[in-house]
């Protein structure tokens, strides 16, 4: 199976596209860092993985579709997408600047429809395919200290959630996780606090082979992916 990752860089997107990768998968790795993706393409292939990398800024639709079509291009065809990249600016309503509050809806609402709408011909044409969206738990409830953070968090649960109903008849499933505490770098806003009892990113890859998984007919259309302890 072949799948496109974006914000393959590092963090959670990173630890998909390997766990993918390792999986068997031939993956997709798009972000705008061009070393860290290159270092992340070199590890995967010295592992025995097949995968291709190209840079994109996902606030850019052009950028978003020429990363894309030369990803399925070089892959030989797309079978899913996980839109994953996202900025995190945990920042209340007082706090946040305007250009915080721009970049995160740019990246993380118009970001994710750049790039569904530029897979989603291939998709079509072969009826058949998975988009996969990164959500969060504050997607679905409130988040005090982040309110523009979860503004854009739901806005990926409405637009992923109403996207299944729009493209299914087509043989498109699409599937809405919700992580909650995973340990990216970003998500380490005390560096100095134990992170060991957060989800891993890795461990959100293997959700995420789970529900690309599913027998033909069968579609998970929402997971939630939780630490079992707590803080
Ligand atoms: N960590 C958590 O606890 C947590 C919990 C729930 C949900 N999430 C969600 O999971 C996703 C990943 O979070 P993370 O913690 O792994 O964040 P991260 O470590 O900061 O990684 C973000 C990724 O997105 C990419 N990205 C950002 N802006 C981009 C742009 N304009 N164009 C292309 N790529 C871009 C970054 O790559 P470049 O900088 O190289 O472009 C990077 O690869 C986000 O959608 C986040 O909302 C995270």
């Amino acid at each position: 199976m072949k799948v496109i990752v974006t914000g393959a860089s590092k963090g959670i997107g990173k630890g998909i596209a390997s766990f993918l990768a390792m999986d068997g998968f031939e993956v997709g790795l798009l972000a705008r860092s061009r070393d860290l993706l290159e270092d992340l393409r070199q590890s995967i292939e010295e592992q025995g993985g097949t995968c291709f990398a190209a840079t994109c800024d996902l606030r850019d639709p052009d950028s978003t579709s020429a990363a894309i079509a030369a990803t399925v291009d070089a892959l030989d065809g797309v079978d899913a997408l996980v839109n994953n990249a996202g900025l995190v600016i945990r920042k209340n309503v007082f706090d946040i600047t305007l250009d915080e509050w721009r970049a995160m809806i740019d990246t993380n609402i118009n970001g994710v429809y750049f790039a569904t709408r530029a897979v989603l011909p291939y998709l079509k044409s072969q009826q058949r395919g998975h988009i996969v969206n990164i959500s969060s738990i504050s997607g679905k409830v409130p988040l005090s200290g982040g309110s523009g953070y979860a503004a854009t968090k739901y806005a990926v649960t409405g637009f992923s959630q109403s996207l299944f109903h729009e493209v299914r008849d087509y043989g498109i499933k699409v599937t809405t996780v919700y992580p909650g505490s995973v340990d990216s770098e970003s998500h380490r806003h005390d560096p100095m606090a134990d992170h060991s009892w957060k989800v891993t990113p890795a461990e959100v890859g293997a959700a995420v082979r789970d529900v690309l998984r599913t027998a033909p007919g069968t579609v998970i259309s929402e997971i939630e992916v939780r630490p079992l302890r707590k803080a």
